[in-house]
């Protein structure tokens, strides 16, 4: 961790977070960067701080020991967001300081109060406003609603054209050397990528539509610099998460990517007899597959591949007279998480009367998925050669509506990196 120049008189501070679900839920295999910023004019302003978790305030008051700013010089304390991975240090920071002023939007105000029993010295902000802190340093704020609370807000420095949107163009994975864009190299780039798109999976995926009201209000600013609350500060290519972030948001509605995610669970493996000639004929189709088994496997790892599939193979038995459980609660979520218009197959086996097929029919229906299925297959027990046959020739079939459907993307959609074909598996 270290503390680094943005740009003359922004500096970032920040932690490197490891070893917890984020919000206690999704898995992080490389952990998460908090970013903080101090802001100098005449006047000292820090924008979002890192999380209030032990060790974590310590870490960032020892920072700014490093830029000389003594925290008692801290004039405002700006609040992008208010969820407590940023604002959660505020506790630890009214022990060193009780006079200074929250600038914040004016949805964060009761759960200022709620949270932190603050009620005095906060200054509302919204757009059009400003904050001048001298020295020709002139802070603007942009409204950025449920990117991704409700409250959120966006801090734009006038004089270096910095933004600070908070969770806004964020990913997950530490930094140590590399913390902007123009410091990392290709591979580094390509592996933030993944993490931007899991980070946006798990965190942001269903306010994809606030994320691009967002965009389109952002591209009235004269922006040079993109200071996110997470991950890499990108100076030399700030387009680059923009036309990423604007991708992810496409992905909701499809179509995506040529990629077919198969997600599977099978009590005695029956069902799973059908997994591996699936995966080989949609292999053979040229397509990127990624592998999840359930409940093995992480809610956040499936719904990060599902996001950027235009196809989804759903393997699952019947049990009590429904959809193996597991299965239940990850199609929940993708309902709930808007994952809308994919293309799918839907496979597995039943001991007696089946009853999975119509559950997930019930499910696909509540939430208007609008998944557009190849016919399903059920066998009675194990498949048999017929039935693998079949699953085969589906799977083809899948396949073919998949590249049809992404051969179909409106020609202005950024186009995604280029991947290997073959099969990818949550063993990151
Ligand atoms: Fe990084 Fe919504 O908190």
């Amino acid at each position: 961790m270290r503390v680094s120049t943005v740009t003359d008189g922004i500096y970032r501070l920040s932690a490197n977070i490891e070893n917890i679900l984020f919000e206690s839920l999704w898995r992080m295999p490389d952990g998460i960067a908090m970013n903080s910023y101090i802001v100098k004019g005449e006047k000292t302003a820090i924008v979002d701080g890192v999380c209030g978790w032990d060790g974590v305030p310590e870490t960032l008051f020892e920072q700014l020991k490093k830029i000389n700013v003594a925290p008692e010089s801290i004039d405002y304390v700006i609040v992008n967001h208010m969820e407590p991975d940023h604002s959660g240090w505020i506790e630890s920071f009214r022990k060193i300081k009780s006079n200074f002023t929250i600038v914040t939007g004016k949805r964060a105000v009761p759960l200022m109060k709620a949270f932190f029993d603050i009620t005095n010295d906060i200054m509302v902000v919204g757009d059009g406003d400003s904050l001048d802190l001298g020295d020709g340093r002139v802070l603007a704020f942009m409204e950025i609603p449920n990117v991704h609370w409700p409250e959120t807000i966006a801090t734009f420095d006038t004089k270096s054209g910095t933004v600070m949107p908070c969770d806004a163009f964020g990913s997950f994975g530490t930094l140590d050397e590399a913390v902007y864009d123009d410091e990392c190299t290709e591979e580094q780039l390509v592996f933030y990528e993944r993490q931007a798109i899991r980070y946006y999976a798990n965190i942001v995926a269903v306010y994809s539509i606030p994320v691009v009201n967002a965009i389109k209000k952002a591209s009235t600013l004269p922006i040079k610099i993109i200071a996110p609350g997470h991950g890499l500060v990108w100076r030399k290519n700030p387009m680059k998460i923009v036309n990423d972030f604007l991708r992810y948001a496409s992905y909701q509605k499809g179509p995506c990517e040529n990629e077919i995610t198969i997600i599977y669970g099978s009590m005695y493996g029956m069902t799973e007899q059908g997994v591996q000639p699936a995966l080989e004929a949609l292999e053979a189709e040229g397509m990127i597959v990624h592998k999840h088994k359930v409940p093995e496997e992480n809610l956040g790892d499936i719904l990060m591949s599902v996001w950027s599939s235009t196809g989804v193979v759903l393997a699952m038995p019947t049990y009590e007279y429904n959809m193996f459980p597991p299965m239940f609660a990850v199609i929940d979520e993708l309902g709930k998480k808007k994952v809308h218009n994919r293309k799918a197959f839907r496979f597995g086996s039943y001991g007696w009367s089946g009853g999975a097929q119509k559950e997930l029919n019930e499910l696909v229906q509540k939430y208007k998925m609008n998944w557009d299925f190849v016919e399903p297959l059920e066998f009675k027990g194990k498949p048999t050669k017929k039935d693998i046959a079949t699953i085969e020739t589906r799977c083809k079939q899948l396949a073919a509506k998949v590249k049809e459907a992404v051969a179909s993307k409106p020609e202005d959609t950024p186009a995604a990196p280029e991947k290997r074909h073959g099969t990818t598996e949550a063993k990151e």
